[in-house]
């Protein structure tokens, strides 16, 4: 089964917040991966934007021609936001204030009022809903029961202990992957996934229908230039 890349591009925009100015240039990069293969664009808009921003949002709605997944925290600001750009995708994601990066999955059992409300609204705008979980029966079995689309699994502890044993590292994912299948929920992933892990997690779970992957992609540009960085990460996913 073919899984979609889709390249998070909230580091370009750090690396542009740091100077001011438009370097370098968001829409342009967009528009870039898209030229180079990735079969999506991925933006996490914070509260404080210090990556993306609010505006680049409304903007890069006009250019992206893939995919287009907006994540992050349902606050009232980020809902109002996804409901006016109407992205293919949302990714909520319960990001707690004040963290580096998303740091876990929902617990779909003690959230579901909050959930269900916004799942169904989204829904009704022709938004497919994807709920970030870790790899655990139950709060997919969660995702499910809110009639989430699909659920992307928060594969930060595969990262963690792949380079000790990568076996013992998969293991929750395929169970998880494959009942999330059973249950009719399509399983994306994403958070540390890179070029020494990507292909070990593929193989394992050919049917992952999406991976969305932000920082080590644009560190491995550093060294190998967007293009080609791009290709080797469509190349493990073969
Ligand atoms: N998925 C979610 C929900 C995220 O919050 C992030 C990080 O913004 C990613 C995927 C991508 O993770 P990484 O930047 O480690 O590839």
């Amino acid at each position: 089964m073919h899984t979609r890349l889709s390249v998070n591009i909230n580091k370009i925009a750090t690396l542009r917040n740091a100077r001011g100015g438009n370097m370098p240039d968001i829409i342009k990069a967009a528009k870039d991966c898209e030229r180079f293969g990735a079969e999506g664009i991925t933006v996490h808009p914070r509260p404080d934007e210090r990556h993306i921003r609010y505006a680049d949002v409304i903007q890069l709605n006009d250019v992206v021609s893939t995919e287009f997944n907006i994540e992050g925290y349902p606050t009232k600001e980020f809902l109002e936001l996804v409901l006016k750009v109407k992205p293919e995708q949302c990714t909520l994601v319960p990001d707690a204030e004040n963290v580096i990066t998303s740091n876990q999955g929902w617990d779909t059992i003690k959230q579901k009022e909050f959930l269900s409300d916004i799942i169904e609204q989204l829904q009704s705008n022709g938004i497919r809903v994807s709920l970030f979980v870790d790899p655990i029966e139950q709060f997919i079995e969660g995702a499910k029961f809110m009639n989430a689309d699909c659920i992307e699994l928060y594969t930060g502890s595969f990262a963690h202990i792949f380079y000790s044993d990568k076996h013992k590292a998969i293991e929750p994912y395929i169970q998880s992957a494959k009942y999330a299948q059973s249950i009719g929920l399509a399983t994306n992933a994403g958070h540390d996934l890179n070029l020494d892990n990507l292909a070990f997690f593929k193989k394992n779970i050919p049917f992952i229908s999406e991976v969305s992957i932000g920082h080590a992609l644009i560190c491995d540009s550093l060294y190998y230039g967007l293009e080609n960085t791009i290709q080797m990460y469509l190349r493990q996913l073969k």
